[in-house]
């Protein structure tokens, strides 16, 4: 069976007992009448870098009371860019567009994160403020062609720099804060900025942001002190991906990496650690046996104190049991909530889901394959 097919099939918990997926979780102090997360999922429909009114009509379908939605990644800063029509949080025009978006989520009774973004190497000239060098670790591209575009070559950050960087996520984590948000995700996965610093194959630096794990990691730690100093520690969480290779961003030791992070994060206290599993690639998941439990990331879970999120390529059995085996304790959607909007709902009666449409994933139409997938009563 391909993922985003029916899940009717699925072995799922005992028939009478409850859904490990329905269940209440308290997250730090916010209550979570479930366990679904909305994955942050990229729409490219925010015109200009700024987040447009059908955004609202988009979150506020997938909003559920109790229930947990996390943006599309949003720029930090006029260099964080480099995909069309994402959006930012930098500019006072950006956090006054997100207002009626969070309102509308929030009216629905759900809980509102957005994921802070900065691109790093993953852009072009044409992204980047007068057309120069997007800005990296490190001054190595992203290979020509890769995905279709012809990544422009980076510009290695002087170390000098960086403190200004940094600052960059603390603003916006603010203005973040100022926009109605409950909390921001740092994206610190998928092979942008902050993982173009984690990781060994693409990290060539010899001062103290390159070499030891403890050198590599000290970007992600400062961005999250900065943004915990800023907006307080329960209301930060990070997303890593320790396993791709997506962006050429690769690492030769991703179990090291994934619990040294684990373990350097608990000094922080930092709300959640999401992490991706080994078998995803960016957007695309590749196949494996439809019933596999996970475990890869079990030792990041049991050494991170807080609250885990899992991502990739869940469907509602699989779910159901990694949150019976207490492998994590929410489980992060993506394909599967961008084609339904009332997965939750779906899961509780084990109803049939729509199928994404991938063709549809990033196109500007401001309703074809964003809030044009029918409710269950609909189908
Ligand atoms: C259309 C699309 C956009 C995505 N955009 C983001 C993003 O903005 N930030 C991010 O961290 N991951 C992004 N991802 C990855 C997803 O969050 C998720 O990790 C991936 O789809 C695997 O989960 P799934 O099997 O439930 O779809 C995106 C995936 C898709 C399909």
């Amino acid at each position: 069976m391909t993922v985003g097919s029916s899940s009717t099939s699925d072995i799922g918990p005992p028939p009478n007992g409850p859904i490990p997926l329905l269940t209440p979780y308290r997250m730090g102090d916010l209550d979570l009448s479930h366990r679904i997360v909305l994955a942050p999922l990229a729409r490219n429909r925010s015109y200009n870098n700024v987040p447009q009114p059908h955004a609202a009509l988009y979150y506020s379908q997938r909003a559920t009371k109790g229930g947990l939605l996390i943006t599309e990644a949003t720029g930090v800063s006029d260099t964080a860019q480099g995909y069309p029509d994402t959006p930012g949080i930098w500019t006072k025009e950006q956090v006054e567009a997100w207002k009626p978006i969070v309102d509308a989520v929030h009216q629905k009774g759900a809980i509102f994160f957005l994921q802070l973004l900065h691109v790093g190497r993953v852009s072009t000239y044409g992204f980047q403020p007068n057309g120069q060098a997007p800005i990296s670790s490190t001054d190595k591209g992203v290979t020509t062609g890769l995905d279709g575009v012809d990544w422009s070559p980076p510009r290695r950050l002087r170390k000098d720099e960086i403190p200004g960087i940094v600052n960059d996520f603390r603003l916006a984590a603010r203005n973040a804060i100022e926009a109605g948000f409950d909390g921001v995700e740092i994206h610190g996965a998928n092979g942008y900025l902050i993982e173009q610093f984690l990781k060994d194959q693409v990290n060539d630096r010899t001062d103290e942001y390159g070499g030891s794990l403890e050198n590599r990691s000290r970007f992600a730690l400062e961005v999250v002190e900065a943004v915990t100093q800023e907006i307080g520690s329960r209301r930060v969480g990070i997303r890593l991906s320790p396993y791709t290779t997506f962006m050429d961003s690769i690492d030769s030791d991703p179990d090291g990496l994934g619990l040294y992070m684990a373990n350097a994060l608990n000094k922080f206290n930092i709300l959640y650690l999401h992490m991706i599993e080994p078998r995803v690639n960016g957007a695309m998941v590749l196949q494996g046996p439809e019933d596999e439990i996970p475990h890869k990331l079990l030792p990041m879970r049991k050494a991170f104190h807080n609250t885990f999120i899992a991502a990739g390529g869940y469907n509602r059995s699989k779910a159901n049991r990694a949150i019976a085996e207490n492998y994590t304790d929410l489980i992060a959607f993506g394909r599967l909530f961008l084609a339904n909007p009332d997965l939750p709902k779906r899961y509780e009666l084990d109803a049939p889901l729509n199928k994404y449409n991938r063709s549809t994933f990033y196109i500007s139409d401001p309703v074809v394959g964003y809030t044009d997938y029918p409710f269950l009563e609909q189908a």
